[in-house]
């Protein structure tokens, strides 16, 4: 990244994609590419965030976005120090705000945090000077997800302007899910018609308002998309009387190859996880060559390492 392009680089957190200008979009993933193919090195470790500190504050369950943190950091030279809420503080009763203030007086340069809490990472960026990252908050925001989703999708599609003009359906639990929230801010912005769709029970309330159109009916929505995004049917967040039948559901909202046969052709797969095969998609879509299931995982060490170089080096970059 050109000493010029860093300037230009002037936020301290990331709460949502909402603060991010298409060009802020733009520059996360020229980032992103010239990060990326340190991945596939033999030795896979750049200097670049040496001395840095990295806290992964994760007070809920993650497997791809804390590792994915947790390498990206490794990789540019960071020190990471993972935070789980079963070993911490928090199960002793300490708060958000004295466990926040704990871990600033450490003098981290970023904290990265899972929390099941809806605007927790705001309030730590209120009140602390380092840069914090949302890696999830409740039913709100998931913007590293939408991130790297549409990095996935930049790649496949040759450019981030490849997803101007398509069509993404985006499936499933959208009630509770910030991914979906994320996603449909992120991908409306960078050009893209979103479908969403779902039983009446897994949409919120004021889908009314987002910029999207709005289907009951599998069969319909489906109807010449470009990608498919389906959603993780989230049981721990369920309440009762929402679904009257998992497998009643996995019939009428479930991914199947039959489905795909009615997307545009070459169309693309793409799923968050962690999956419930058999229940939003089905195992053999889930392993199929229009799957880009793993390349989000791999797209999302790339797009993390540039998040954790840009966000640690903004203070420089706005002096
Ligand atoms: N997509 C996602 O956030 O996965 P994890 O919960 O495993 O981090």
């Amino acid at each position: 990244m050109s000493e010029e392009k860093k300037r230009t680089w002037h936020h301290k957190d990331l709460l949502d994609v909402d603060q991010l200008s298409t060009d802020d979009v733009g520059m996360i993933f020229e980032a992103a590419r010239s990060l990326q193919d340190i991945n596939s090195r033999p030795v896979k470790k750049v200097p670049t965030l040496r001395g840095r500190s990295v806290v992964l504050f994760f007070a809920e369950p993650s497997t791809r976005t804390k590792t994915s943190f947790d390498v990206a950091g490794k990789r540019l030279s960071a020190d990471t120090f993972a935070l789980a809420k079963s070993s911490s503080s928090l199960t002793k009763g300490e708060t958000l705000k004295d466990t926040a203030l704990t871990l600033q007086a450490m003098n981290p340069d970023a904290i990265v945090i899972r929390h099941w809490a809806s605007g927790a990472a705001k309030f730590l960026a209120e009140r602390l000077e380092c840069s914090i990252i949302n890696a999830g908050d409740g039913w709100h925001a998931h913007p590293t997800q939408a991130l790297l989703d549409s990095f996935t999708l930049s790649q496949e599609w040759g450019s981030i302007d490849g997803i101007k003009g398509k069509t993404i359906l985006i499936l499933g639990d959208i009630a509770h899910s910030r991914v979906a929230r994320s996603n449909v801010q992120l991908l409306t912005k960078l050009g893209a018609k979103v479908r969403l769709c779902a039983p009446r029970t897994l949409l919120p309330a004021c889908v009314s308002d987002w910029p999207v159109t709005v289907h009951y009916d599998l069969d319909e929505a489906v109807q010449g998309v470009d990608a498919v995004m389906c959603l993780r049917l989230q049981l721990e967040r369920q309440q009762a009387g929402l679904l009257p039948d998992l497998r009643e559901y996995s019939v009428t909202f479930g991914l199947s190859p039959r489905h795909m046969e009615m997307a545009a052709q070459g169309a693309r797969i793409l799923h968050p996880g962690p999956i419930n095969r058999g229940v939003e998609i089905s195992s053999e879509l889930a392993d199929s060559a229009e799957s880009l299931i793993l390349d989000q995982v791999a797209s999302g060490v790339a797009v993390r390492m540039a998040l954790l170089y840009l966000y640690i080096t903004c203070t420089e970059c706005t002096q």
